[in-house]
């Protein structure tokens, strides 16, 4: 049974992030010439949520091809973007009009000179913004994508307020993950309080916290203990850092497949085995990621 994939159209990217796990360079095409067979597949398996990432999904015309085809069915579309070519309300129609029902725009930092730093583009800030504000008016579902390093732990307050200023749905800070494993954060503990924090502060609030990481279902579960969260917040928050990577699969451009988001090494690629024989042997019981 898959719930959710992730998927590349292209490697492409106006950017060229410090952090990014995505390997450039290579076969950009094979996912696209096989999008019809492999979506037909995942929804037939479950898949109820379709994530586009991997390069810049909005730089090249596949991404709206492939959203088109997969609007006929009925999969929650979610768009991972940097946000620079949402400058209008012409691109928001035309997201909306393939079916993209929620937008995810990352933001490195509350600082925009550290955002084009760590993006390597100048303006990359400003246009993220803007596209948030574009969203914000829009009925798209929005939020800011965070990824956290030891450059931005100690913003992620400052971050919840901006998503909370810009009036958007979501923020979701997930740690950095190389080689298919969690940086170690210097100052773990600034990450954890200030998750303790804004988890406590605003449990009615209208930004909803995205978080993924096993560590800290320790700190939630005491949170339970102390009164500080309802039990019904913490089962989101467990089931939320918990690995999925049995509902998962994720398809890069060049056909490689693998079970979670920052594995290294693929389960298999679509040209040389059937979707079904890569999903018979893929599947175990930890995330190499957390
Ligand atoms: C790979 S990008 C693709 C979509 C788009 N180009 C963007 O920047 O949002 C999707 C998200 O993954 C995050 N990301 C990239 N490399 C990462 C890594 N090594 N660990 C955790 N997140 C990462 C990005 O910051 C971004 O929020």
């Amino acid at each position: 049974m898959i719930n959710t994939a992730h998927i590349g159209v292209s490697y492409k990217c106006n950017m060229n992030c410090q952090h990014c796990f995505v390997t450039r360079n290579q076969d950009d095409d094979v996912f696209y010439d096989h999008y019809a067979e492999i979506i037909d597949w995942l929804y037939q398996h479950g898949l109820s949520v379709l994530f586009y990432t991997y390069g810049e999904p909005l730089v090249t015309n596949k991404f709206y091809e492939v959203a088109q085809y997969v609007s006929g069915k009925r999969i929650c579309q979610v768009l991972m973007t940097n946000g620079y070519e949402i400058t209008d309300n012409a691109i928001i129609k035309k997201i909306k009009d393939v079916g993209i029902k929620q937008v995810y725009v990352s933001i490195d930092s509350i600082d925009a000179h550290k955002h084009d730093d760590n993006r390597r583009k100048k303006g990359a800030w400003t246009h993220a913004i803007k596209a948030l504000e574009l969203l914000a008016q829009s009925d798209i579902i929005s939020g800011i994508a965070c990824t956290i390093t030891d450059r931005n732990c100690n913003e992620m307050c400052e971050l919840y307020k901006l998503a909370q200023d810009l009036k958007i749905n979501y923020i979701s800070m997930l740690r950095c993950r190389i080689g298919g494993k969690l940086i170690k954060l210097h100052d773990y503990d600034c990450y954890s309080n200030s998750i303790k924090k804004l988890v406590s502060e605003n449990q009615n609030s209208k930004v909803g916290i995205r978080v993924h990481d096993l560590s800290l279902i320790p700190m939630f579960k005491k949170m339970l203990n102390e009164n500080q969260i309802s039990n019904n917040e913490y089962k989101k928050f467990e089931a939320m850092c918990s690995c999925h990577q049995q509902y998962n699969i994720n398809i890069a451009p060049n056909g490689d497949v693998y079970q979670c988001d920052f594995a290294l090494t693929p389960v298999g690629n679509i040209t040389l085995n059937t979707l079904n024989n890569i999903i018979d042997r893929c599947y175990i019981s930890h995330c190499s990621c957390n």
